[in-house]
């Protein structure tokens, strides 16, 4: 049976990845800051995952002190670990960049034998952006160390859809530019399928989205009649989000990151090869029911 470390297991990817991992009967070692988050779902319906993994390491990947050990033993590291909102504590590059580099040395000299990472899809079009450049950074570290590895490149999740939903309850739906750029987001549990596929095989390189392709209204148009509400339509002209951008840099780079990101995505079409099978108004109804609407 293979031993596989999955960093980021308590993220919403990664919770995911332990539950199709264990569906395919690897042995799991899961890397977790705190275990209060193993025993409850996530916030955004993916699964707990206590029942699902066989050892738990308590670590933080930005003090590689606390990471040493974790690798052991296993024969693949998986890695979803990453910083997707600000915590005004570490940077992009502490976490997306430092903490996955500190799990890839201790992976080799450990004698891991596949190291799977996840990026982000297009990046090379937001290089502008501290936590692509991050991403990106840790990508090379991977492809010039050596290992056998897989770099997974998605489009974005079913978890950030969810933000829509309270747009709508809110009664303002607010869009950068026309809101004509189109995605195909996909569903977590999609998303690990094609991981543990990229684990298996022998793609240096998977670009992945859902099976249904949007446009920002559509996923707007769709939040909206799943909450029952016909909220206000706002658009912002892009010029004046890329000035906001730039002015919230002054205060922090990780909110400007988050800034600089949504004017990026709203200015191209961001489509990669369709996986999968979950539909985002299936994902939305349930969202929306768990949240009491
Ligand atoms: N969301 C999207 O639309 C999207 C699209 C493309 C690519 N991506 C990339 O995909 C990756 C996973 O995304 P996600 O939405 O699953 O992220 P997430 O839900 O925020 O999960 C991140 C995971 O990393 C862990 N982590 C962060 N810092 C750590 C540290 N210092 N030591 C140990 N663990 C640490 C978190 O642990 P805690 O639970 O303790 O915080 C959590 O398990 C990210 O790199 C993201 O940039 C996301």
């Amino acid at each position: 049976m293979k031993k596989i470390l999955v960093a980021g297991s308590t993220g919403y990817l990664g919770r995911y990845v332990v539950q199709e991992l264990k569906h395919r009967g690897y042995w799991i070692r899961a890397l977790v800051r705190n275990t209060d988050r193993i025993k409850l779902p996530g916030a955004h319906l993916e699964p707990a995952i206590a029942p699902l993994v066989d050892e738990f390491f308590v670590g933080d990947a930005t003090r590689p002190a606390t990471i040493a050990d974790v690798c052991n033993g296993v024969d693949v590291v998986f890695s979803s670990l990453g910083m997707t909102r600000p915590d005004f504590k570490h940077s992009a590059f502490d976490v997306d960049y430092h903490a996955n580099l500190n799990l890839l040395r201790f992976a080799m000299k450990a004698g891991v034998k596949k190291f799977v990472y996840v990026s982000v899809f297009q990046a090379h079009k937001m290089m502008e952006i501290q936590n692509i450049q991050a991403h990106e950074k840790f990508v090379d570290e991977l492809r010039a160390s050596g290992i056998d590895y897989a770099v997974i490149r998605p489009t974005g999740y079913f978890s950030d859809m969810a933000q829509f939903l309270n747009m709508a309850r809110n009664g303002v739906m607010l869009s950068l530019g026309d809101g004509d750029k189109r995605s195909n987001p996909i569903h977590g549990a999609d998303l690990a399928r094609v991981c543990v596929d990229a684990i298996e095989g022998t793609n240096n390189v998977v670009e992945v989205g859902g099976p249904e392709t949007f446009t920002y209204r559509e996923v707007a148009d769709l939040a909206a009649e799943v909450v029952g509400k016909k909220p206000f339509m706002a658009s912002l002209p892009i010029w004046v989000a890329d000035g906001v951008a730039a002015l919230t840099g002054f205060i922090n780079h990780d909110i400007q990151d988050i800034a600089l990101f949504a004017s990026a995505v709203s200015k191209m079409d961001s489509v990669a090869p369709p996986h999968g099978s979950h539909t985002l108004r299936d994902y939305l109804v349930e969202m929306a029911k768990q949240e009491g609407h």
